[in-house]
């Protein structure tokens, strides 16, 4: 999958500003600082498309980049951010999930996770949320240059185990880092897989 052309649409405060639902949508989720901007920075080749920071608050807003005049990705605001306000956070919450339940185009929800880390509470009670809410998704590993593959295999295995206490069916796993470029290929394949679903074709 090439990625010809990304431009920034726009950035959205409130729901009802967002962008016609007139392209399939993939969105992207998860604490804050885990990853997010960096990694559709690197779908999509540019540094500076998505705004990234050490600090976490970064984004704020509802970002919608069209990419190949075909599809959009959406950057979204980090959930669980301590150093915001309680009333935020919960803001910012409600409006995230609001956005995942009225989005109609949206296909995918990609949520991101630190690899480093054991299971976090908050991680699993937003995936949890999305199962309840029969939200489609799939779990996307960040910053896998920062750990050896041995460590990302432990990882891999405790997630699954907590994960298999609770579903059925393991969720789809992506394994990614923004820095190297590992698991891009893969992540704009399983996005532009359900293109057509969109379009009809
Ligand atoms: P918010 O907008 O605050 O919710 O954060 P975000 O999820 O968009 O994170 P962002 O992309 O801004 O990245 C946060 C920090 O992690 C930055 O310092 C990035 O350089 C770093 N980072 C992101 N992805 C990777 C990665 O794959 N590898 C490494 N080593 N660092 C990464
Ligand atoms: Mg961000």
């Amino acid at each position: 999958m090439l990625v010809q052309s990304a431009e920034f649409v726009k950035s959205s405060k409130l729901l009802r500003e967002l962008p016609p639902m007139d392209y399939p949508e993939y969105a992207f989720v998860g604490r804050s600082n885990v990853g997010k901007s960096s990694l559709i920075n690197r779908l999509c080749q540019r540094k500076n498309l998505a705004k990234t920071s050490g600090t976490p608050g970064k984004t704020q807003l509802i970002n919608h980049f069209l990419i190949n005049n075909t599809w959009y990705l959406v950057d979204l605001p980090g959930y669980g951010y301590a150093k915001v306000s309680k009333k935020i956070r919960e803001n910012f919450t409600d409006m995230i999930f609001d956005y995942l339940v009225g989005r109609e185009n949206l296909m995918n929800t990609y949520v991101l996770i630190d690899s480093r880390h054991k299971p976090q509470a908050i991680d699993l009670e937003f995936i949890e949320f999305l199962g309840v809410k029969e939200i489609p998704f799939t779990l996307v590993f960040t910053k896998i240059d920062k750990l050896t593959s041995h460590k990302l295999a432990a990882n891999r295995e405790v997630y699954e185990k907590e994960l298999g206490d609770v579903w059925e069916e393991l969720p789809q796993m992506l394994f990614t880092s923004a820095q190297t470029g590992e698991g891009r290929e893969e992540l704009l394949e399983q996005i532009t897989s359900y293109n057509p679903l969109f379009y009809g074709t």
